[in-house]
């Protein structure tokens, strides 16, 4: 141990001495470098977080003209916000931290860079971590946190870190939404005052606002020119991020965890581990950054990120609490005949002695309702062997109702106020399990593991998530330390998630929370994909799918074809407009296929063997996003490239619809210009060949010119409507 300890001190000093001075810390990914100061005994600063620096540019590097103290803390510097704020033992508010080490070690093909702080007084300690990989431009960084007085210390404000950014004509790209409308992305210069983005859910903190944003650094955000950096916490629980402009040349940028009510008493020894905020940057603007984020992502932080997904049907919008086992086994039958892999029961399969007919009974009683099951989970794993498909199924672990038998049995399991009634969610009587009571993350994680040991052949669980928490108390916290709840809540959750993963290392996750209340790379490690939303019309979708692809990979983002008229907006959108949105992201059916006539099963069953056939490019593939909807040009426009720029899929979705409209051409990108490609359409529905079909252009003339495409779809007279979408798959010659 001793001598590792001591390798690492000399690595540590090997890579500091590559940097210009002994003080200067640069740590690197492939593109891009960030530069820090840290005398032993001095303040820690940061230099510089961009495009990656030649050693003569890092020694020439200014520490006195640029710094900005890297982690800045509460007490000597009142006025000015901070990553840091406690109270000592002694009732001291202050902090004064100084360097006492800098260390550089690996993790696996990780590196770790640790700048060691100590107060200059008291015995307590911040140590800030820097995560990086060979093959990712991502910095991830955290602190752990941890003292030595002799009474508790009260954090009062923890951020993960902190990041000065240049002041100009700097934007703020964030998403917002709720139910039914998640993932709307909003731009916006940043002006002078304090721009909070917080979430206090308790449970799903991406219905809100979300817990990623980009800061475009050469005014208004472009999707593929300019420096933009990106910024991912990584937690599933409250967080806080605020931005910082006052009368000085910095916007500054804290991230973390929400302090609000839940100040943090840290006992003597006690490590305070912080999330990791995911920083990337890149010059080659939104997308640039998006990439960035993606590539990591399915390298790094997603479970199975590499590893293409099933194309499924879900239960809910086709018979949403209707299960029974004659309509399970047709929609099997269904979806195997179209082509699909995966069928997935939504809500309604449970309950005994109070069967789920609706939300408000039944969430902890996970045992199977005979009543409309009377074969049980084997029946339908039969079923689902019989049609040559997979088989999932919906929980919703860390819920009960009133009426259950688990609420019954164990009425000090929820989270609930003393002396109050309890406030009740979803259905009139939903209550949050307390994930901070071991006997509750024992139950939890029994929710999965009893499924799983009694039924090994199921393949995906979908993970639900459907109430914030509304009451603040814990019946298993002491009276001292109520406000730890929403974190010791998120300990929890990442615990039994942590020993589902351990357990059940091939099991296909899927987080759900009321739709994409769940959008976050907390879970992400634990969990395959997200639902992005309840919302299925495909034409807030586009908005929806747009915005949310910012940070996450398509891979991740759960896309299905509903029925029309859809049922959230009561929008009637053609079939082919469906799919070619949903093929957009991992594609899945989410519809009662009986309701569906021959054609539309045809045009589905085509689409899913097309999707097949690109699938590897639109989940493994890089986002070059080209037209945004939120430009109201009238369309929409991205394409996925293959990392051997060999192959690419080019969407195309008409936004609004007018006489004589004029749509701009829409120009490609991410294409190897001295590549030749062959133009192929997918899911035609015309009644001719487009005029490009089948022929063969250079990249370089793609991405100058594009193709003309035909505002209308060439088909029969009853058949013209007011949508217009195209999907092409370019392969190289
Ligand atoms: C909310 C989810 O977002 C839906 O997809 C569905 O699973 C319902 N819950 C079931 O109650």
């Amino acid at each position: 141990m001793k001598v590792k300890k001591r390798l690492n001190l000399l690595l540590g000093a090997l890579l500091l001495s590559v940097g210009a001075t002994a003080q200067q810390v640069c740590v690197s990914t492939p593109q891009t470098s960030l530069v820090l100061s840290a005398p032993v005994g001095g303040e820690f600063k940061q230099l510089y977080y961009g495009t990656k620096l030649t050693a003569a540019d890092l020694s020439a590097l200014d520490a006195t003209e640029t710094a900005q103290n890297a982690y800045p803390v509460y007490g000597l510097t009142c006025p000015t916000e901070v990553a840091l704020a406690v109270k000592h033992g002694d009732g001291n508010m202050t902090l004064q931290m100084e360097v006492v080490g800098v260390e550089n070690r690996t993790e696996g093909n990780a590196s770790l860079t640790v700048v060691s702080l100590k107060d200059k007084i008291y015995p307590f300690f911040v140590d800030v971590y820097y995560k990086t990989y060979p093959d990712a431009d991502v910095i991830e960084t955290w602190t752990e946190i941890r003292h030595q007085e002799k009474k508790p210390v009260v954090l009062n404000q923890f951020s993960s870190a902190y990041l000065p950014i240049r002041r100009g004509n700097v934007w703020l790209s964030h998403l917002s939404g709720s139910w039914a409308n998640e993932g709307y992305l909003t731009q916006e210069a940043l002006t002078p005052g304090m721009q909070v983005i917080k979430n206090k859910d308790g449970v799903r903190n991406s219905h809100t606002d979300h817990a990623e944003v980009m800061f475009a650094l050469d005014g208004q955000p472009q999707e593929n020119t300019g420096r933009v950096i990106g910024a991912a916490l990584c937690y599933s629980g409250n967080y806080k991020l605020r931005i910082e402009t006052h009368d000085d040349e910095y916007h500054h940028f804290f991230a973390g965890i929400n302090e609000e009510n839940s100040a943090y008493t840290l006992k003597k020894d006690e490590v305070f581990r912080t999330p990791e905020l995911a920083l990337t940057y890149s010059d080659e603007g939104l997308s640039g950054s998006s990439r960035n984020f993606h590539r990591w992502a399915r390298l790094h932080k997603l479970a199975h990120g590499t590893t293409p997904r099933k194309i499924l049907l879900n239960s809910w919008e086709g018979v949403y609490f209707d299960i029974n086992q004659t309509g399970m086994d047709q929609m099997m039958a269904d979806i195997a005949s179209m082509g699909g892999e995966l069928f997935v029961m939504d809500d309604g399969w449970f309950g005994d002695k109070y069967p789920r007919k609706n939300d408000s009974s039944s969430l902890g009683d996970w045992v199977v309702d005979k009543n409309k099951l009377p074969n049980g989970i084997e029946g339908l794993l039969a079923d689902a062997k019989k049609h040559g498909i997979k088989f999932g199924i919906w929980v919703e672990p860390e819920m009960a109702n009133t009426t259950s038998e688990l609420f019954e049995q164990h009425p000090d399991w929820v989270l609930k106020a003393p002396q109050r009634d309890i406030v009740l969610g979803r259905g009139g009587t939903q209550v949050v399990l307390d994930l901070a009571n071991p006997a509750v993350q024992d139950f939890v994680f029994g929710v999965v593991d009893n499924l799983m040991t009694a039924y090994p052949e199921i393949d995906y669980i979908k993970w639900d998530a459907n109430m914030s928490t509304l009451n603040h108390g814990s019946q298993y916290l002491t009276k001292d330390n109520q406000s730890h709840l929403y974190i010791e809540f998120h300990r929890g959750f990442e615990k039994v998630c942590q020993r589902i993963r351990a357990k059940y290392p091939d099991l296909t996750i899927q987080a759900c929370a009321s739709g994409g209340g769940r959008a976050n790379y907390g879970v992400l490690p634990y969990f395959d994909e997200f639902w992005v939303s309840d919302n299925t019309d495909a034409l807030q979708r586009i908005y929806m799918q747009w915005g949310t692809s910012y940070f996450f990979p398509a891979i991740a983002m759960a896309s299905h074809i509903s029925a029309a008229p859809n049922h959230q907006t009561f929008r009637t959108v053609p079939l082919k407009y469906r799919i070619d949105v949903a093929m957009s992201g991992r594609l899945g059916m989410e519809i009662q296929p009986k309701n569906m006539t021959d054609e539309e099963k045809t045009l589905c069953k085509n689409a899913i063997a097309e999707y097949k056939s690109i699938r590897s490019i639109v989940q493994l593939g890089d986002i070059y996003r080209l037209v945004s909807p939120y430009d109201k040009q009238g369309v929409a426009s991205l394409m996925y490239v293959a990392p051997e720029k060999d192959k690419a899929v080019f969407y195309w979705w008409k936004t609004e619809h007018f006489c004589n409209q004029h749509l701009p051409r829409v120009k490609m990108a991410g294409l190897d210009p001295n590549k030749q490609y062959r133009v192929h359409e997918l899911n035609r529905i015309d009644n001719k060949p487009l005029n490009f079909e089948g022929k063969v252009y250079s990249g370089a003339y793609l991405m100058a010119n594009g193709l003309e495409i035909p505002y209308t779809h060439n088909v029969d007279y009853h058949k013209l409507n007011d949508y217009a979408s195209l999907v092409i798959l370019l392969n190289e010659e």
